[in-house]
């Protein structure tokens, strides 16, 4: 009555089964069925969309490290990077503090966040490479224009170009602002607490490097994830002890020795792997100290702890933006045992 699947005599060759099929595609009841059906199939198609455009992996990232098959030597990838962008006038008086930030062409909501909160409080700089996409670069001239904390560097932007940005960033400072007391190197999804971070300073005004302390980490040894540490590039089956990326500190008394002594230890992928632990502990030998105020996590409470963070991790800019005026507001409300208990 409804659809007519099938002459009669196409009938007679097929199957009882294919017919009772046919049939009830036929019937009211099968129509039903399918209209009931058919919204389900387009929900799941358009989910499996979504959801295929997240998690596709990427590239096995063996492909993405290959040019540091070629060369592994800081001084061949500095040798052939410009500096395009960089503010014209820095560090002019004393500088406490210098904070260098790791940031990518697309994070502008991230920046603006981070300099109408934290970041004016001390020197804060952007250090950027560039993107595939050419418009980046017209915008980060308006950027830097108009903010003057920008460094923008000639090279492809990427995750895993990671240590040759902070390599970069070392480098600027030396011959920039070679009278920073102290220069912290973070990313742009970390919260600072300027207060606390002063504390963290005075508390550690004799180290050499300082932040949070990782240790006998095993790396991972997976081609599709963002942390993969490929055994050409690293054998040892742990890492004793490194200073977790998300934040460490660095005294101006040590940038020099520990940037010379890169040049000559061959590049890895882990920029904190490589700076902390190759570069300044086990090459120069310079202790790593445990500092939990820099922490590498995102607080399981929004409340006292807070005061105790100089750094934390993991935060978007809306929650970046939501939790700064709390932060400021914490002084008189928190004693020091709230929120040392609460610290993890
Ligand atoms: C890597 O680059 C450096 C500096 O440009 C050069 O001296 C060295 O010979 C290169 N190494 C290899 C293996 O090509
Ligand atoms: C990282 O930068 C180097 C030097 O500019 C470049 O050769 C390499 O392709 C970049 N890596 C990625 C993954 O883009």
């Amino acid at each position: 009555m409804f659809i007519n699947c099938f002459t009669e005599r196409q009938l007679n060759f097929i199957s009882m089964r294919r017919r009772r099929i046919c049939k009830f595609i036929g019937s009211r009841k099968g129509l039903l069925f399918l209209m009931a059906i058919l919204p389900v199939f387009y929900v799941s198609w358009q989910l499996s969309q979504v959801v295929g455009e997240v998690f596709i992996p990427p590239p096995p990232l063996d492909q993405v490290l290959h040019h540091f098959r070629a060369n592994r030597s800081l001084v061949h990838y500095l040798d052939n990077i410009n500096l395009l962008i960089e503010p014209s006038s820095i560090c002019q008086q004393k500088v406490p503090i210098l904070i260098l930030v790791t940031s990518t062409p697309s994070h502008h909501r991230h920046r603006n966040v981070i300099r109408d909160t934290w970041g004016k409080h001390q020197e804060t700089y952007f250090f950027l490479g560039l993107s595939q996409d050419d418009d980046r670069l017209a915008d980060a001239y308006i950027e830097a224009k108009q903010h003057s904390d920008l460094i923008v560097h000639e090279f492809n932007d990427h995750y895993q170009n990671l240590t040759i940005k902070v390599a970069l960033m070392l480098q600027w400072t030396l011959h920039r602002c070679p009278q920073a007391e102290f220069v912290f190197k973070t990313d742009d999804d970390v919260l600072v607490n300027p207060n606390t971070l002063k504390e963290v300073i005075r508390d550690n005004r004799d180290a050499a490097l300082f932040g949070y302390k990782k240790e006998n980490s095993v790396p991972h040894r997976d081609e599709y994830t963002k942390w993969y540490l490929p055994r050409w590039l690293y054998n040892e089956d742990l890492i004793p002890e490194y200073l977790s990326g998300t934040g460490y500190i660095i005294s101006g008394k040590n940038l020099k020795e520990i940037f010379n002594t890169a040049l000559r230890i061959p590049l890895i992928n882990m920029e904190d792997v490589y700076f902390t632990y190759l570069v300044a502990n086990r090459a120069l030998g310079l202790p790593l100290i445990h500092e939990r105020r820099l922490s590498p996590y995102k607080p399981w409470i929004f409340t006292c702890p807070f005061k105790n963070y100089a750094s934390m991790h993991s935060l978007s800019p809306e929650e970046m933006e939501s939790i700064w005026p709390r932060i400021q507001n914490l002084g008189n409300f928190c004693n020091y045992f709230t929120s040392e208990l609460l610290l993890y």
